[in-house]
Order: structure tokens, then sequence, then C-alpha cells
């Protein structure tokens, strides 16, 4: 969708916390799975946290960062890390609000850059860095954040904690560069599907649980959980994101619908309605280089995906993996903490946005 004049749209951006259509933020993953009180104090200090990242002394810096850090998302990446934290007495507020803050900061910096890849106008609700400014600026900003993140993890000591980071960055790096095509064989197609995913999303939420379970603490069976709870989960997540691609409203997602088909890209809903429509040709065309065909057939092509029962097959496939990723938590012992992060499971498969 394209965007309101280019200054005044940033502008409004900077209004921290507004949207522009003038919406909230969308609410946090704790304010909806009704865990608030758990850790509502350390989120309340990501928060705070996360705004001053652009108090910097360059201008056009702290412009930058505050149309990006403006909006604000659902904090989910910052909530695993509290909850994967939560029982560990040794670990200080201050760390786990650090290590926390580091996880979103990392997420957004993925976002800023993956925004210039997408050539995307708009994210949680208000317009991207390189749409109000320039490609350049955003790769820039991205990386500012890198920067910001990584150094919050050093402070935290733990070499091994900043091998998760960096292990999850090169995950993500890989995860986008895997392009997935439709050839004779869709069931190599949906294996590079998953691989990206597993990069692209998966990776970065099992960072989040697994360096928050080993924070000051060295119970390994616990870390090991935590990893394979954050990859299933965020299986899950993405196979919802792009079931929303096609089933949701911009307003609802506070970014662009129906982009995957546009741009050609290869989610798992169209993979499954070829595979119950072979003699498809408009959602074919769109994904085997067929880019730029037009409105009218990219909407008829969205709206094929969505009236097809591929759409019901992805969301099993994702309550599969939500269901995997509650099966992990078994070997922790009962708590809030992992009482929440199944809600937070149940939550990701029934989201709208
Ligand atoms: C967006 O993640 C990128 C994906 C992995 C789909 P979120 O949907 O968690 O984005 P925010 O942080 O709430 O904006
Ligand atoms: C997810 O990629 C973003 C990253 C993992 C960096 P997408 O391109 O699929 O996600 P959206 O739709 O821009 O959030
Ligand atoms: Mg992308
Ligand atoms: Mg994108």
């Amino acid at each position: 969708m394209a965007m309101a004049i280019k200054t005044e749209a940033g502008a409004l951006a900077m209004d921290r916390g507004a949207r522009l259509d003038g919406s909230a933020r969308p609410a946090s993953v704790m304010d909806r799975v009704g865990f608030q009180a758990l850790i509502a104090n350390d989120l309340a200090a990501v928060e705070r946290a996360i705004s001053g990242t652009a108090d910097v002394p360059v201008k056009l810096l702290s412009r930058t960062l505050q149309v990006v850090l403006g909006p604000g998302g659902k904090r989910l990446r910052p909530t695993l890390v509290l909850l994967a934290s939560h029982g560990n007495s040794r670990a200080s507020l201050q760390r786990r609000v650090d290590l926390a803050v580091a996880a979103e900061l990392l997420h957004t910096a993925t976002l800023v850059h993956d925004d210039v890849i997408d050539l995307a106008e708009s994210r949680r609700g208000s317009p991207t860095v390189n749409h109000v400014f320039t490609n350049a600026l955003a790769v820039l900003t991205g990386d500012y954040l890198f920067g910001q993140s990584g150094a919050l993890v050093a402070g935290l000591g733990s070499p091994a904690i900043m091998r998760v980071f960096s292990w999850a960055v090169m995950e993500v790096v890989q995860g986008e560069m895997l392009r997935p095509s439709i050839g004779p064989d869709l069931d190599a197609t949906e294996r590079d599907y998953l691989a990206k995913i597993r990069g692209k999303t998966a990776a970065l939420l099992a960072m989040a649980c697994e360096t928050g379970a080993m924070l000051d603490s060295e119970d390994g069976e616990a870390r090991r959980a935590c990893h394979e709870y954050g990859m299933s989960l965020g299986m899950a997540f993405q196979i919802v994101d792009d079931i929303l691609d096609f089933t949701a409203t911009e307003a609802e997602l506070g970014k662009p619908v129906g982009h995957d088909l546009e741009q050609g890209t290869i989610t798992l809903p169209s993979l499954l309605y070829l595979r119950a429509h072979p003699g498809d040709t408009i959602v074919r065309a769109h994904l085997t280089g067929g880019v730029g065909l037009g409105e009218g057939a990219t909407r008829e092509a969205v709206d094929a995906v969505r009236a097809s029962g591929a759409i019901d097959q992805c969301r099993v496939r994702a309550s599969e993996y939500a269901r995997e990723a509650i099966g992990h938590l078994s070997v922790l012992p009962p708590s809030p903490s992992r009482d929440a992060l199944e809600a937070l499971a149940s939550f990701v498969i029934s989201r709208h946005d």
C-alpha cells in the first residue's frame, strides 16, 4: 500500500506507540495470554530500555531509530527470554531485562533489513525506514541495532550466550537466503520451505528461550528443552504468519497482506493448494517467476488459496508444531512460567495479528 507523504508519515511514526491509522500498538503477548502479572514489571523495564535506545547523539540516527522503535510490536522474543529465565533467582532483574532487550533489538534489526529486502512500505502499522528515508539509512539503522544488541549481550559476560546469539544471526541470514522453488517434486519444495522458516524465524525464538534458560544457570536439560520449545513454537508462529498473509486484513497485521503471492514467495498455504490443485494455472504462474501479473490476477490467486482447504491444513500443521512445543516443556518443573509458555503456544496458533 502506498503511504502518505514521506515527511508527514515520518513525523507521525515518531510519535511513540502511535500507528499510522491512529490505532494503539498491538497488545503485548502477555496481555493476551492471561499471565500479565508474572513478568509485568520486567516488561515495563524492557519498554523503557527500548525507548532509550533511540537517545543517541547523531540526530539522523535518532530519527530513524524513532521510526523503527516508536510503533512497537507484540514483544514475543523478550517475553520468551523473561519466562525462560523466570524461575532462576540467581539472575538479577537487570540481567534478565538486558537479555530480553537484546533479543528484541536483534529481532528488530532483522525486520529493518527484511523490509529493505522485501521492499516493504509498512510495518507495525507505520511506514518503514526504507520508505520514509532510504534503503541506505535502513541498512545503517539495522546495523546499529545489531551492534546495540551485541553490546547488551557482551555486558552479561557469558561467551556461551553470545555464541547462541551469533548462531541465531547466522541462521536468520541463511533462512532469508533460501529460495524454495516449484519443481516437479513438491516434497522438495516443502523441505526447502521448512528449512527456510526454521532459519529465518524459529532460530530467533529458540535463541530467546535458550539464552533465557542459560542466564546464570547451569541446567543443561532446561536449556535444551527451551531451545526445542522455541524451535517448534517458531515453526508454528511462521506458518500462522504465512496463513495470515492470505486471511487477515492490513489493519490487523500492520503490514501488507497478499504480499507473498504478489512477490512470488512460496509459503505453505500456496504449496498445499498446488498439491491439491495440480491443474491450477493462476497460483502456479505467481510462484514460477510471474511477478507483476497484475493486481486482478493476484487477487484471484489469493482468493483461490484462501477459499481452499489449504488454509485449514496449514492450521493443522501449525497446531502440531505448537503441541510439539508444549511437549518439550515437560522436562521442566511445574511453575507459573511453564504454564505461561504453554499458554503462549496456544496463543501463537490462534492469533489474528
Ligand atoms: C514478524 O514477527 C516477523 C516474523 C517472524 C513473521 P512478529 O509478528 O513477532 O513482529 P512484531 O515484533 O510483533 O512486530
Ligand atoms: C520474516 O520474514 C522476517 C525475518 C525473519 C527477518 P517475512 O518477510 O516473511 O516476514 P514479514 O512478513 O516481513 O514480517
Ligand atoms: Mg522476507
Ligand atoms: Mg518481509
